[in-house]
């Protein structure tokens, strides 16, 4: 068949030249939801009596032929028709006659691309929710198990504070929560209407994009038509949204990267999402959160690159928009991929619970709980914390930690303090204590795992 716009031509251009203007390599990833546009489309031509009920009864036919064949892999797309609109548009005409010319009646490729990617990322952003909450739930189902399990908290990298290791999981389990938000505030944008738009202007048929729309499960339809047919916001928010996503399971892989090391050994990774040295025989490499780490890059450089491409187009369509979607196609195969993998590396670390609560000892992280206690003795914070850091000078030029010292050193550091000194420094015992709200106090991260809950059962 020739090209279906081929009229006003008088040469055909060279094979080469049509590959490079081809999408049908990358976009037949919109093979289903083409088809449920035209579906739409061709409904809402009958419904407003622009084809008459015989013609619009072939074409559907002729559609849901196509649709079959193509769930079961049958249809084998030709560069020569350039995208999955004419492929299919030419699939038709073939499978059912000149009737199947009648399909693109008051539609443009224009409104139907940014028709199918409105399909499209609906029904992805609906399953990347479904994933991050599956993590979040993998995420809470570890917290729970380790609400008074203690880790150091670093800040700089440098032990700080110790923690509850659920506090520092459900950290994670909130930016997911607000990763959800993101997601879930987007569909409004993304589940409106651009069908009918025409190539820019609507046309002159009386058609009826509300039906259409409704036939779709849009909520609403595009106010303008050359901004229904040039809008890529929608896609630009994904690729911000998944940006951010990744992001976060980026530090969360640095994380699990570190506490898998031999310097750490907080965690050991189930041998199921870990790997070998091809030399060295005793390696146990991180490579799934390495992974995710590094593919947070191409994320980024997914929405970079889209951004990009539309900063300086005029209205309304231009051939530069064919480019987003290889990026937004791989977005999304990297964010579900991510978010997979991430469950099922959480579910089944195992916390080496010994070597956290070890480390929470060997430090000076409860120089803090020095200084709160002679300030909560009367003494003004800032002279306790001068007081506490000569005790930990002391310390270091001995080479023992706070806990080690005599009652009479602390006595020679200030009058203040009594025999409970020693009760106070019990790492266990300062996280118990921080009972703020939000803080790392186990009555405090039992409550936020309950709130946690209660959002994952809302869900
Ligand atoms: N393959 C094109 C794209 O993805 C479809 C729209 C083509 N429209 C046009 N007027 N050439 O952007």
């Amino acid at each position: 068949m020739s090209k279906l716009w081929s009229g006003r031509f008088t040469k055909s251009a060279e094979e080469w030249v049509d590959e490079f203007g081809a999408s049908i390599s990358f976009d037949k990833e919109l093979v289903l939801e083409d088809i449920e546009g035209s579906l739409a489309h061709v409904a809402m031509l009958g419904k407003t009596g622009i084809l008459p009920e015989s013609d619009v009864k072939l074409i559907q036919g002729g559609l849901k032929t196509l649709e079959t064949k193509a769930k079961a892999g049958e249809l084998s797309f030709s560069v020569k028709m350039e995208d999955i609109h004419l492929n299919l548009e030419s699939m038709l005409i073939e499978e059912i006659g000149p009737v199947g010319g009648k399909l693109h009646t008051g539609r443009s490729r224009n409104d139907q691309v940014a028709t199918d990617m409105h399909l499209y990322l609906r029904r992805q952003t609906e399953d990347v929710l479904q994933l991050i909450n599956g993590l979040q739930e993998a995420v809470l189902i570890k917290a729970e198990q380790h609400v008074e399990t203690l880790i150091p908290g670093y800040t700089h990298l440098q032990r700080a504070q110790p923690v509850s290791f659920a506090h520092h999981l459900m950290a994670y389990f909130w930016m997911l929560e607000r990763d959800k938000q993101r997601f879930s505030e987007s569909l409004k944008r993304i589940n409106v209407s651009p069908l009918g738009a025409g190539a820019l202007a609507g046309t002159t048929f009386p058609i009826d994009r509300v039906y259409s729309a409704e036939q779709l499960g849009f909520a609403s339809i595009y106010e303008n038509s050359m901004d229904a047919v040039s809008d890529r916001d929608f896609i630009l928010e994904f690729l911000s949204n998944s940006s951010t996503l990744m992001m976060h399971l980026s530090r969360f892989s640095e994380e699990i990267i570190l506490w898998s090391s031999q310097e750490f050994q907080f965690i050991e990774l189930d041998d199921a999402f870990a790997t070998g040295s091809s030399i060295m025989p005793q390696k146990k490499n991180p490579d799934m959160a390495e992974l995710i780490r590094g593919k947070t890059g191409r994320v980024y450089g997914n929405l970079m690159g889209l951004l990009t491409v539309l900063k300086g187009l005029p209205l309304a369509y231009n051939k530069d928009m064919q480019e987003d979607k290889e990026g937004m196609f791989d977005t999304v195969k990297t964010v579900i991929g991510s978010l997979k993998i991430f469950e099922g590396m959480v579910s089944t670390m195992k916390v080496r619970t010994e070597k956290m609560e070890q480390a929470t000892k060997s430090d000076f992280s409860n120089a803090t709980e020095l200084a709160d206690y002679l300030a909560s003795k009367g003494m003004p914070f800032r002279e306790a914390h001068e007081v506490v850091g000569k005790l930990v000078l002391q310390c270091i030029n001995k080479g023992c930690y706070l806990a080690d010292l005599q009652l009479s050193d602390f006595k020679a550091a200030s009058g203040l303090f009594e025999d409970d000194i020693y009760a106070a420094l019990n790492p266990y015992e300062a996280v118990k204590r921080r009972n703020s709200a939000g803080g790392t106090g186990f009555k405090q991260v039992s409550l936020a795992i309950e709130k946690g809950k209660s959002l994952l059962a809302e869900f």
